[in-house]
């Protein structure tokens, strides 16, 4: 499996190593039987800020997120075991391999700037793919959407290509429902005047 992220640890500070070790009611479990309806997963919460905050001010859904960046997931944690918060269950790794634990499929599914690896030696990093789209067909729920957000030019023309490349998902009008505050890379992107694109996805008819 090619890594579609950098290695970076940040420096993790005594509050980070707790929280990253807590064996927190947050963390993901196959033996942990989630029954609530509208289940969403969050690939990449990166830094955790605003996906914390999504996850209060759309409590009637329940979140699932992957990040392998260890610094923002503990700070995800912290934010669990601080909060008085329900609907949220956190996986410190690779998305591909939850992926592969989960038995159940997603009603939601997005995908926030993900890294654009925008060298052409690195585009092979790049985690949106033909292959992982197809992948993620087979955990969407019939009626579910994706969402991929990116503001790198080149990314949404990779994008673009690789969808076409597939039959499993196509590019959908309806409207994604779950709201989401400004992450540091929309902040970034908004700062550099970058053109912000929404791709969403639904199953192919
Ligand atoms: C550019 S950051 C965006 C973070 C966040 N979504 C935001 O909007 O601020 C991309 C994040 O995706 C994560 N990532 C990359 N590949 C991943 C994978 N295979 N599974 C889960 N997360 C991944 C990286 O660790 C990184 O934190």
């Amino acid at each position: 499996m090619i890594k579609t992220f950098s290695s970076r640890a940040g420096r993790l500070s005594e509050t980070n190593k707790f929280y990253l070790h807590k064996k927190s009611k947050c963390i993901f479990s196959e033996k942990k039987l989630i029954v609530h309806e509208q289940k969403v997963l969050d690939i990449g919460f990166g830094d955790s800020y605003s996906f914390c905050k999504d996850i209060i001010e759309n409590n009637d859904f329940f979140f699932f997120g992957a990040e392998p960046y260890k610094k923002g997931f503990s700070r995800a944690v912290e934010f669990f075991e601080k909060n008085d918060v329900e609907n949220m269950i956190l996986f410190n790794g690779d998305v591909r391999d939850l992926l592969e634990k989960v038995k159940f499929c997603f009603d939601f599914i997005r995908i926030h700037f993900p890294d654009p690896w925008p060298k052409k030696k690195h585009i092979k990093r790049r985690l949106v793919t033909e292959e992982f789209l197809i992948y993620l067909s087979n955990k969407l729920s019939d009626n579910g959407l994706i969402q991929i957000i990116t503001d790198s030019q080149k990314y949404q023309n990779h994008i673009e290509e690789e969808i076409k490349l597939q039959n499993k998902l196509s590019l959908s009008k309806r409207l994604f429902p779950i709201t989401y505050h400004q992450s540091s890379f929309y902040k970034k992107a908004l700062i550099k005047k970058n053109k912000i694109k929404e791709f969403i996805l639904q199953k192919s008819s």
